[in-house]
């Protein structure tokens, strides 16, 4: 009993059929129902449009109607209203920044082992010996196994942790000096991440893939069609510890293959920490690009955003 991962993400966008264009290039897979399908946990995506870009929705996945009804409770207990669906889910928002976090109960999602890391070589260790690596008969784009997680700013750091922890009731896995938390729920080292920023923004959703050649292989095909796309990459990130490449979609939001986050079972004993500054970002990568952390677009969101509380 009890929460295990994102089960989808609603996207708004105002360019909703070039964007729909970069996540089958990305290696979604488009559904009848016109959402986007990872490999192990089917429909995840949703692209809708909106004046600018956002977040609209991320759903939470849970085991059964329990883990809804604790959820209600401290909704509840904060004041925050809890919208009953017909599939028997139920939504708050969240209070600073809108997003719509929606919990449902639906199955864990069930990963076959791939190949990959286990049959490499290293020294004093031939795994591949007699063979060669089957990676390089990998064709066309990356096949994502599933929606990792998803990174959004908020002005108010502590209601919007609050929020996470006190209603949802995530635990914290690591933080970076009131710039960044993570945040977990089940066995992956976060499966959402929240940014301190002035102006409020969806940052990246992050996709599983199998392992680093896949990563390369995604990122050959997204680049192929527009060079232009490549945001940060190759790397792999200090908390969390994985291996990382982040792509631009055409509405202006990243996107990012990842593999080889750290597994943080229920029994482990996890050293939560607030670490440096220095190790916020990265363990080895290219040199941080400015518009990773302050992208092209964010002037042009706090204007949409203040001009939609003029109206209201
Ligand atoms: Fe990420």
């Amino acid at each position: 009993m009890s929460l295990h991962g994102l089960a989808n993400m609603t996207l708004g966008v105002p360019n909703v059929d070039a964007t729909k264009q970069f996540y089958r290039e990305f290696g979604l897979a488009e559904s009848d129902n016109g959402m986007f399908a990872s490999a192990d946990g089917g429909d995840q995506l949703r692209v809708v449009e909106s004046p600018y870009r956002r977040l609209v929705e991320f759903a939470l996945a849970a085991d059964d109607r329990d883990d809804l009804d604790r959820i209600r409770t401290a909704a509840n207990a904060c004041d925050i209203a809890v919208t009953d669906h017909d599939d028997g889910s139920i939504s708050m928002s969240e209070p600073i920044v809108g997003i719509s976090a929606k919990v449902t109960v639906r199955p864990r999602i069930e990963q076959p082992v791939a190949h990959s890391w286990q049959s490499m070589n290293s020294p004093g260790n031939p795994a591949r010996s007699g063979t060669r690596a089957p990676a390089i008969f990998n064709q066309g784009s990356a096949r994502p196994r599933k929606l990792g997680h998803v990174l959004y700013t908020t002005p108010d750091f502590a209601a919007s942790m609050r929020f996470l922890t006190d209603v949802l009731g995530f635990k914290v896995s690591d933080t970076s000096a009131g710039m960044i938390a993570f945040l977990i729920w089940s066995t992956d080292h976060h499966i959402v991440g929240l940014i301190n920023a002035p102006v409020p923004f969806f940052h990246h959703s992050s996709w599983q893939v199998n392992d680093l050649d896949e990563i390369g292989q995604g990122a050959q095909t997204l680049l192929a069609v527009d060079p232009g796309r490549d945001v940060w990459g190759l790397g792999r990130h200090f908390l969390g510890s994985n291996l990382f490449w982040y792509f631009r979609d055409p509405a202006g939001n990243f996107a990012e293959y990842y593999a080889d986050l750290d597994q943080i079972p229920e029994d482990a004993e996890w050293d939560a920490r607030d670490w440096a500054p220095d190790k916020s970002l990265y363990a080895w990568g290219p040199p941080v690009p400015k518009a990773f952390v302050h992208p092209d677009d964010v002037e042009e969101i706090a204007a949409a955003l203040q001009g939609q509380q003029g109206v209201s």
